[in-house]
């Protein structure tokens, strides 16, 4: 079967299980090039095992997955690493090192992956990307020194080091308050139009998803039950969408779609 070409990432049937525990049971999903898909679901629902397949840390039991057009099942170790590059990751709680300041926690991937990098050469490059993303003056601050939304926009910084097609956010608004939540929303927003970048997001965070979300994918016991724009499912035929987002309390009529183009806050 073609694979569209509008699809950075395509998960074709797959399965996964643990022994005899089966978590993932047969997901499909087009992931479109310079789009946001936002992946929710409960707890339990599989949506961490996905995350680590996308990125090839598990390979799927059945089933296959394209990035690219490339299927990551038939790379082998060494053509792995070189697919995991097109990939950046933004942790929970951005999990920046403690003992290491903003400038050394942002250089880290670079000093991993670009041995020939002389230290002007990835000094030039740190500050440049910090300031891009509106952090003056932090190089040699404690992350601990920073505010929640500087701490993310740090962490964003060291995930765009190594120039990644994809950007994966695991949970990015949790542990955040409401303001600053919203603030992360346009940050993911701004991020994807300034570097053309295809993101997936696990999120709890159901404004958020209405804010940030092109396409958003409910997983319930390692299923997609329903996908489409937030509004198709909280308005849309399928009953468990429609309860899963009327449960989480927002007022999914009002909230719109964030627009890179008019400018973001500052953090
Ligand atoms: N390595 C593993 N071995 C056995 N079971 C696992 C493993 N990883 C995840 N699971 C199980 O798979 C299910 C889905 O887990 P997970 O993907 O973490 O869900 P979510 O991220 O949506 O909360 C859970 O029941 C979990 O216990
Ligand atoms: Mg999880």
């Amino acid at each position: 079967m073609p694979i569209p070409p509008e699809d950075h990432i395509f998960v074709d049937d797959v399965k996964k299980s643990f022994g005899q525990t089966h978590v993932i049971h047969g997901i499909t999903m087009h992931l479109r090039r310079q789009e946001t898909a936002v992946i929710i679901g409960g707890s339990g629902a599989g949506k961490t095992t996905l995350l680590r397949m996308l990125i090839g840390l598990e390979r799927p039991s059945s089933g296959h997955i394209w990035v690219d057009g490339e299927d990551m099942s038939a790379l082998d170790d060494y053509e792995m690493n070189r697919m995991r590059q097109k990939f950046g990751m933004m942790f929970q709680y951005a999990a920046l090192l403690d003992s290491l300041t903003v400038f050394d926690n942002v250089a880290f991937p670079l000093r991993e992956h670009k041995k020939n990098m002389t230290e002007k050469e990835i000094r030039d490059r740190v500050v440049r990307m910090l300031n891009g993303l509106g952090i003056m003056n932090k190089e040699e601050r404690m992350p601990s020194e920073l505010s929640g939304g500087q701490r993310k926009r740090v962490g964003l910084a060291r995930a765009l080091m190594l120039d990644p097609e994809i950007l994966i956010y695991d949970e990015p608004t949790s542990g955040l308050d409401p303001l600053t939540s919203r603030m992360v929303d346009d940050l993911i927003e701004e991020t994807r139009a300034k570097f053309n970048i295809t993101s997936v997001v696990i999120s709890h965070d159901m404004a958020s998803t209405f804010r940030i979300a092109h396409q958003a994918f409910l997983v319930v016991h390692g299923k997609v039950i329903a996908h489409g724009k937030p509004d198709e499912l909280a308005f849309g035929e399928n009953e468990e969408a429609r309860n899963f987002i009327k449960a989480s309390g927002i007022a999914a009529d009002r909230i719109r779609r964030v627009d890179s183009s008019k400018g973001g806050t500052a953090i």
